[in-house]
């Protein structure tokens, strides 16, 4: 009698395509709760289901009190970001099949950073939209609205853009982003490649007003530590790092902001290295911060001499001139990709 029923129920697994999984959701109210939470919710899940779609699922069905953003379902919004096993992405392009393949059937969804959690999966985004109003996210163009010939954009003018023009302002590099979580006045990656969006556009008319909002200490390009952490987590595929760096090129070639430290210390890097073949670190220092400013780094001064790190007078590397190529090839590209 046990087994017949244990076939059976193997019978109605092995023809039932759906697969059941746990969702142990972060549960928080800014409002009624001391502390954050896990509620799981068990679902029997279709190959085809997404993420968003057991969400919506688990506030029809179970919990209507669940809180998350969504929208368009197809990766337009930008609003259902959120975090599966700490891997930031959008629910609504999240196959469950495949997350359960790669994490097991308990999953564990988190909002983009819990420390912002207004309410369950929601984060407050203020900051995200503060940093993003301050690079001016709109074309500043005079365009004539009834003129007589259309405004072409070619596609070579197109694809300077970089794909950048793509960005569903969705916050996962923002908020993965190590300097965002380390110096509130960053202004994240995001901002920057929507920045770059429109000082790229041939139409735009202030790219360099837009150089100057991205070039300042603390909050600008100059800041990014390169982790490369947005290039691998943005859903798509914008690299904000790339604009970034192309940011900083534009930033050198038009001699926006030529006093910043973080400049002078570009500009003693590359002279260093067409001089010597390597690095100047005293003269890099001094031409960064200037004399004065350089005094306040004596100490690391003195250990670095002590453990040999800081020669007095740099010598000439052998091979010079292969460096110098290199130099020159490497600002020759960076100029052509422009
Ligand atoms: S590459 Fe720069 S902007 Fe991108 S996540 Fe890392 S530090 Fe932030
Ligand atoms: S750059 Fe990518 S990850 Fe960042 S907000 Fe835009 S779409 Fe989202
Ligand atoms: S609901 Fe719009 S991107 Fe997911």
């Amino acid at each position: 009698m046990g087994n017949k029923i244990v076939v059976k129920r193997e019978k109605a697994r092995l023809s039932d395509p759906r697969r059941e999984i746990v969702f142990r959701v972060f549960r928080f109210s800014a409002e009624f709760d001391v502390l954050p939470f896990y509620a799981d919710f068990t679902l029997k899940v279709a190959k085809n289901e997404v993420l968003l779609d057991a969400l919506n699922r688990i506030k029809a069905e179970i919990d209507p009190s669940l809180a998350y953003r969504r929208s368009c379902r197809h990766g337009i919004c930008g609003s259902c970001a959120v975090k599966v096993e700490n891997q930031a992405l959008l629910a609504c392009k999240a196959n469950v099949f495949e997350l359960a393949d790669r994490y097991g059937e308990l999953l564990t969804i988190d909002p983009l950073d819990k420390k912002l959690a207004a309410r369950d999966l929601i984060v407050d985004k203020t900051r995200f939209w503060n940093s993003y109003r301050a690079v001016s996210p709109w074309l500043e163009a005079t365009i004539e609205e009834a003129s007589a010939k259309e405004n072409l954009v070619t596609p070579a003018e197109t694809d300077r853009l970089g794909g950048a023009d793509a960005c569903v302002e969705c916050g996962i590099c923002f908020y993965g982003c190590p300097v965002v979580a380390a110096n509130e006045r960053f202004l994240g990656p995001a901002a920057f490649a929507k920045s770059y969006r429109f000082a790229a556009d041939i139409r735009d008319q202030t790219p360099l007003d837009r150089l100057r909002q991205v070039s300042g200490e603390k909050i600008g390009v100059w800041d990014c530590v390169k982790c490369y952490q947005c290039y691998e987590t943005c859903p798509k595929e914008i690299s904000p790092i790339d604009k970034i760096t192309k940011l900083r090129a534009m930033i050198g070639a038009e001699r926006v902001d030529q006093n910043s430290i973080a400049y002078r210390h570009a500009r003693a890097f590359k002279t260093s290295l067409e001089k010597y073949g390597r690095l100047d670190e005293a003269a890099n220092a001094i031409e960064s911060a200037g004399f004065f400013g350089a005094l306040k780094y004596i100490r690391e001064a003195f250990a670095m001499l002590r453990r040999g790190k800081l020669p007095f007078g740099v010598k000439k590397i052998e091979r010079l001139d292969e460096v110098q190529k290199l130099v020159k090839s490497a600002s020759q590209e960076s100029k052509e990709r422009r």
